[in-house]
């Protein structure tokens, strides 16, 4: 698979087969997700990688009642161990902390998807409440929860905003007439939306 498919075939699954991901897929997906950026290299994200039914329970109770989640057969908790990247770049730190864990979180996605599985970021949820249910340590954040397991649903790409109403050149407020390599995308959506008629 092209990571042009990953991108475009990616979308948040919240219903799922019942099917088990062998925990070496899991470790597959991360081992190649975590050469995502970081900040200084610090690579401050840890994953609590939880399989068990009861505390699958607990987070999708945490997480504002998004019972959904129980249908993943895994849920891999992003935390972000902060403490050093605030040493490192003061009031910056928390900013980047966070923006690490989110690019690690969507290497995850996109790798998953590859392998022919389905993901949703799930970021509603009491960061309390979450420690608790899995003993994550005070000074460590949950901050995404991602669900994983082989899809039960089929969903076509993903509404998305123009590039024209997204972007400016060179300065705010100056549109982008044409982007000439934006057809080849537009031809890729167009033959994947295809798939569903
Ligand atoms: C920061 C963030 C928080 C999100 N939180 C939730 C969530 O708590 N529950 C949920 O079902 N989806 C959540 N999503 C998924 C978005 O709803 C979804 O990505 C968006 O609607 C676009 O749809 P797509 O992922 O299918 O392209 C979250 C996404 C992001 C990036």
């Amino acid at each position: 698979m092209q990571l042009k498919d990953s991108i475009l075939g990616r979308r948040s699954i919240r219903r799922y087969k019942d099917r088990e991901v062998p925990l070496s897929l899991v470790g597959e997906i991360i081992e190649l997700a975590k050469h995502a950026p970081s900040s200084g290299n610090l690579q401050n994200w840890r994953f609590v990688i939880v399989t068990d039914m009861k505390k699958r329970e607990k987070l999708a109770e945490a997480s504002l009642e998004q019972y959904w989640m129980v249908e993943a057969p895994i849920h891999i908790v992003v935390c972000n161990d902060y403490e050093k990247v605030k040493e490192h770049y003061g009031k910056m730190g928390r900013m980047y902390s966070i923006q690490n864990c989110a690019a690690v979180a969507y290497a995850i996605m996109l790798v998953a998807q590859e392998k022919g599985l389905g993901t949703c970021w799930v970021g509603a949820f009491d960061p309390e409440a979450v420690q608790r249910e899995l003993n994550i340590p005070e000074n460590m954040d949950p901050e995404i929860i991602i669900t994983l397991g082989y899809s039960n649903d089929k969903k076509m790409p993903a509404l998305r905003e123009t590039l024209h109403y997204l972007s400016y050149f060179e300065e705010w407020g100056n549109r982008v007439k044409s982007f000439s390599t934006v057809d080849d995308v537009k031809k890729k959506l167009k033959s994947i939306k295809k798939r569903f008629k």
